[in-house]
């Protein structure tokens, strides 16, 4: 294969792969470095996807590819056959960041790998088969995920019968409230919903886990319950009625962890432990790893040979999540985080003053959404897709790539690397404000036209 323009990829790639894997942009990636990524015909995009909020360190830092590089030497792969010494180290170094209590690590590959053993581990050692999952979330492709997963009906559209057991109850998304409370002025009435399920729907004592994203990814960087302030928020109730009623409590960290937040994990923002904590994505800076961290008596209860992966806990994928952890603690990055983080947002708010159709910047640390709407009487608005298509392309022109979320990809996620500089901010800025207004007006047209 002698290609050398994206347009000659693309026809290979058309050809060769399957058409189900949606792609963002139509270019073609060869090499990328820190915040940058560069294409087959060598131009240079800023890059504030990460790979899907997972290149935490920013692409091919050197500290994980000379670790990856020297275990490649060493040993690549034993799977369950041995034990081997980089698991041990990985699990014992996740411990060690992870919220206070969870001591203990099973390992595989993705995230929706992890949701599904995280599942399994819950209705194995409570021995109850539902479990309760949150309207708007996405938890992943396998199909027990798919069926935990409501962020878009067109994720689970074709795949039916999806397995069964699963109840969605209301997210806490305030600027959108799913009960029609008036965001800041409300007694969490989402909250109720759920504990009415327990009447109208599925007895708690046949609940084995309920599931939750502490800052909700793919379904709109949502962050929970931002509308409500005060200690008896929307976490820890979950927290009261999961022991209640002896349901384990799970949060999908797969988007929000590793320092994504400003925090080693989102939860530790709400002051909430789970029972179960699944994560992926940010681990490794792009090597396949994902797992499920608890508590140690609660895995001991999940007995020999009753799950396992043949990959999971690659030798070489621990050696880049090891160095991938030492470089958040040794460059400072949950600090960086948290300071680039304020920043953005104060400058995206900037941004939302002059613009009526910006109804919200939010976020945790460096995973921020920027929430676009037509105009209208109400404070959300109705949510305006096309604007943030036009977005998207308008800053891809001038190199900037930038990725949507939302039920009608009507927010803009922005996840740059933790080590993202102040410039690499500004200069993502200065395409966004070019691109605003050229974007809107296009999004204008268009309705004219329609
Ligand atoms: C919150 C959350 N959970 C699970 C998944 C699934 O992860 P993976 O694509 O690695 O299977 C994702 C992926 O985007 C995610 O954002």
């Amino acid at each position: 294969m002698a290609n050398s323009s994206n347009a000659e990829w693309l026809e290979s790639d058309a050809r060769y792969l399957a058409p189900t894997y949606h792609r963002c942009f139509e270019i073609v990636a060869e090499r990328a470095k820190g915040a940058y990524l560069y294409d087959v015909e060598g131009n240079e995009y800023l890059d504030f996807t990460m790979g899907i909020a997972v290149n935490n360190v920013g692409h091919c830092h050197p500290a994980v590819v000379k670790a990856a590089q020297e275990q490649v030497e060493k040993l690549i792969h034993c799977s369950a056959v041995t034990r081997h010494t980089m698991n041990i180290q990985l699990a014992e170094k996740i411990t060690q960041i992870a919220p206070t209590g969870l001591d203990c690590v099973f390992l595989n590959n993705s995230g929706g790998e992890a949701v599904d053993a995280a599942i399994k581990m819950a209705r194995f050692v409570t021995g109850r088969p539902n479990v309760i999952a949150f309207t708007g979330a996405f938890h992943g492709r396998t199909l027990l995920a798919t069926a935990l997963t409501t962020a878009k009906s067109h994720y689970r559209q074709g795949y039916e019968p999806l397995p069964s057991g699963i109840f969605h109850a209301p997210y806490p998304y305030c600027l959108r409230c799913p009960v029609g409370q008036v965001p800041g002025q409300c007694n969490l009435e989402c909250f109720d919903v759920l504990e009415s399920m327990f009447n109208h729907q599925v007895k708690p004592d046949t609940v084995g886990a309920i599931l939750i994203e502490p800052m909700m990814g793919e379904g709109g960087y949502v962050v929970p319950a931002t509308g409500y302030k005060t200690e008896n928020g929307f976490m820890q109730r979950l927290r009261k009625l999961c022991d209640q009623h002896g349901i384990m409590l799970i949060f999908d960290e797969v988007q929000c962890g590793f320092g994504r937040t400003g925090k080693w994990f989102a939860s530790q923002h709400f002051g909430v432990v789970p029972d179960l904590m699944i994560v992926a994505k940010g681990i490794a800076s792009g090597f396949p790893m994902a797992g499920v961290v608890s508590r140690k008596d609660l895995m001991d209860k999940w007995t020999v040979g009753r799950h396992g992966s043949t990959y999971g806990g690659n030798p070489v994928a621990c050696a880049a999540a090891l160095a991938s952890i030492d470089v958040i603690e040794k460059e400072n990055l949950l600090e960086n985080t948290r300071k680039m983080g304020e920043y953005f947002v104060a400058k995206l708010n900037e941004i939302k003053a002059k613009y009526s159709f910006v109804r919200e910047v939010r976020g945790l640390g460096l995973m921020i959404g920027m929430e676009v709407a037509k105009s209208s009487d109400t404070s959300a608005g109705e949510p305006d897709g096309q604007l943030i298509e036009r977005l998207v392309d308008e800053c891809f022109k001038r190199k900037l790539l930038l990725l949507d979320c939302g039920i009608k990809n009507h927010i803009i996620r922005f996840i740059p690397p933790l080590n993202v500089t102040k410039s690499e901010i500004d200069k993502a800025l200065a395409i966004i404000e070019e691109a605003l207004p050229v974007a809107a007006a296009g999004a204008k047209a268009a309705e004219l036209v329609s």
